[in-house]
C-alpha cells in the first residue's frame, strides 16, 4: 500500500490538519511511521467524530512533535554518557528542558525528576515517602476523590503499616481545607490533594491546603496532572513539596512525566522504586527518554504561553456547550463545582439515559468517555461521582466532554447537536 501518500480527513494524519484548525504546519506528511496509521480503514469522505476525551489524553501537537524529531534520529545520544559530544548534547537538551519545566511552577531545575508518566511519579512521591520514613508510625491525609494512581498507592502503603485518613468532599466535589486541620496528628507525614479533577475538573484550594500544611509543619503534595499547563501552578507560593504532572495531557507525548520533588528547605526523602544506574540523582534510574522529555518542555512553552487566551476560549466553547444541552435536555445536571473547574470540562447527569449506550450511539459523531480518565476498562461506577452523593442511576447517567486545543465552534456545536438527537432516541427509546 503506498502508505506515504495516503491523504485522509483523520485528524492529525496525512492531511498535516490538527483537530480544529486549519493552520498547523504540515508536518506530519513528513514523518512516514505516522502516515501508515492511515491505513485503518478511512476513506477521505470518513466521517469523524469530535475529540471530546481530551482529559484522557491528547494529540501531539505538530510544533512539539518538531522539536522532537532531532531527538529520534541526529541527536539520538544517552544524556548518561558524558564522554562524548552525542551524550554532551542529549544532556544539554534535558538541562534545558528541565529548566523550562522547573520554570513553569516556580521550581528549582535539580527538583524535577523525569518519569515515564504521572502514575510513576505519584508511585514514587507516596511508596518512596513512606519507605523513607523506616519503622516509625506515620500518617497521611488525602481525599475520596483522587486518582486512582494516589489512592492505590496509598492502599499498597496501608497494607505495609501506614496511616491514611481519607477525607470527603462536599456535593460539588470541594474539600473543605479545614478537614485537613482538623485531621492532622503529630505524626501526619504528608497531606497529598489533587490539583483538579480528572472527572469532574474540579480545582482544590491548594494555595490554601498549602498554608495549612505549612502552619502544621506537614509534607504536601499535588497530583497536578490535569491542572498543569492549565492554571498557574506555583510550588513555593503554595508550599508544595511533591508534585506530578503528565505530558500527555498537555499536548505532548505520552511516556514522560514528571515528580517535582524539593530538596531544600525542607530536603525530601524519597526511597526509589526504580533501582539502577542512580540516574535523576538517584531517584530514578533508568535511561531519559530523550525526544519525551524535549516534547514535554516544549508542550509546557506552549501551554504556558498560550494559557491567558486557550483557557477562556475552552470555556466559553464548554458554556455554550452546556448551555445548548440545557436547552435540549430536561433534567440535565452538571456534576461539580459550576466556578471552580477546569475550563476545559464538562461533566453531565442526563437522567433517564445510560451513558455507556449514549457513548456507544455517539461513536461515530463524539468521542467522550463515562468516567476516569485512565480506568475506563474498569467496569467499577465512578468513585469520584459516588463521593458527590449521586445516586447509582445518576452515576450511571453521567458522561464527561473533555475539550481542548483542538476543540473549535464548529465541532462544540456539532457535537451538541448529535448528542440532542441520540439523548432524544435513547429516551424516546423507554424506561432504562
Ligand atoms: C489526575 C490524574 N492523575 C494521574 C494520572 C496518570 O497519568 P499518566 O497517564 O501520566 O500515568 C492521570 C491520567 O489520566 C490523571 O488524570
Amino acid at each position: 500500500m503506498p502508505a506515504a501518500t495516503t491523504r485522509t480527513n483523520q485528524p492529525g494524519l496525512g492531511d498535516g490538519h490538527f483537530p480544529g484548525t486549519g493552520n498547523w504546519p504540515f508536518i506530519f506528511d513528513l514523518v512516514p511511521v505516522f502516515i501508515r496509521c492511515s491505513e485503518v480503514d478511512l476513506t477521505p469522505q470518513t466521517k469523524l467524530p469530535v475529540y471530546l476525551d481530551h482529559h484522557a489524553t491528547t494529540p501531539l501537537d505538530p510544533r512539539v512533535l518538531e522539536a522532537m524529531l532531532p531527538y529520534f534520529t541526529r541527536c539520538f545520544g544517552n544524556a548518561a554518557s558524558q564522554i562524548h559530544s552525542f551524550g554532551w548534547d542529549a544532556r544539554q537538551a534535558v538541562d534545558s528542558a528541565r529548566e523550562i519545566i522547573g520554570q513553569s511552577v516556580n521550581a528549582r531545575p535539580q527538583d524535577i525528576c523525569f518519569t515515564s508518566g504521572a502514575t510513576e511519579a505519584i508511585n514514587l512521591a507516596i511508596k518512596g515517602l513512606f519507605h523513607a520514613g523506616g519503622k516509625v508510625p506515620q500518617h497521611f491525609i488525602t481525599v475520596v476523590t483522587e486518582h486512582p494512581a494516589v489512592l492505590d498507592s496509598f492502599r499498597r502503603i496501608e497494607a505495609e503499616g501506614a496511616e491514611i485518613t481519607y477525607l470527603p468532599v462536599d456535593f460539588q466535589g470541594m474539600l473543605n481545607p479545614r478537614l485537613i486541620a482538623e485531621h492532622i496528628r503529630p505524626h501526619t507525614k504528608m497531606v497529598s490533594v489533587m490539583a483538579a479533577n480528572n472527572e469532574i475538573g474540579v480545582l482544590q484550594p491548594i494555595d490554601e491546603i498549602g498554608a495549612i500544611c505549612r502552619q502544621h509543619n506537614v509534607l504536601f503534595m499535588t497530583d497536578a496532572t490535569q491542572a498543569f499547563g492549565k492554571i498557574p501552578l506555583d510550588v513555593s507560593a503554595a508550599n508544595i513539596h511533591l508534585l506530578a504532572a503528565s505530558a500527555h495531557k498537555i499536548y505532548g507525548p505520552k511516556g514522560v512525566g514528571i515528580l517535582y520533588c524539593r530538596r531544600r528547605r525542607p530536603s525530601v526523602s524519597l526511597i526509589p522504586i526504580i533501582d539502577g544506574g542512580g540516574h535523576e540523582r538517584g531517584l530514578r534510574s533508568g535511561t531519559l527518554n530523550v525526544p519525551g522529555i524535549v516534547g514535554f518542555a516544549k508542550a509546557t512553552e506552549l501551554a504556558l504561553a498560550e494559557m491567558n487566551t486557550e483557557q477562556p476560549r475552552l470555556r466559553d466553547l464548554r458554556d455554550t456547550l452546556f448551555q445548548m444541552l440545557q436547552q435540549g435536555i430536561p433534567g440535565i445536571k452538571l456534576n461539580g463545582s459550576p466556578d471552580r473547574r477546569l475550563a476545559g470540562n464538562l461533566n453531565v447527569c442526563i437522567p433517564g439515559i445510560v451513558n455507556e449506550s449514549l457513548i456507544l450511539a455517539l461513536a461515530d459523531d463524539v468521542a467522550c468517555s463515562s468516567g476516569s480518565a485512565c480506568t475506563t476498562a474498569a467496569v467499577d461506577p465512578s468513585h469520584v461521582l459516588k463521593a458527590l452523593g449521586l445516586s447509582l442511576a445518576e452515576v450511571h447517567a453521567s458522561i464527561r466532554f473533555g475539550l481542548g486545543r483542538s476543540t473549535n465552534a464548529t465541532e462544540a456545536q456539532q457535537a451538541g447537536r448529535a448528542i440532542l438527537k441520540e439523548v432524544r432516541k435513547l429516551r424516546a427509546s423507554g424506561p432504562l
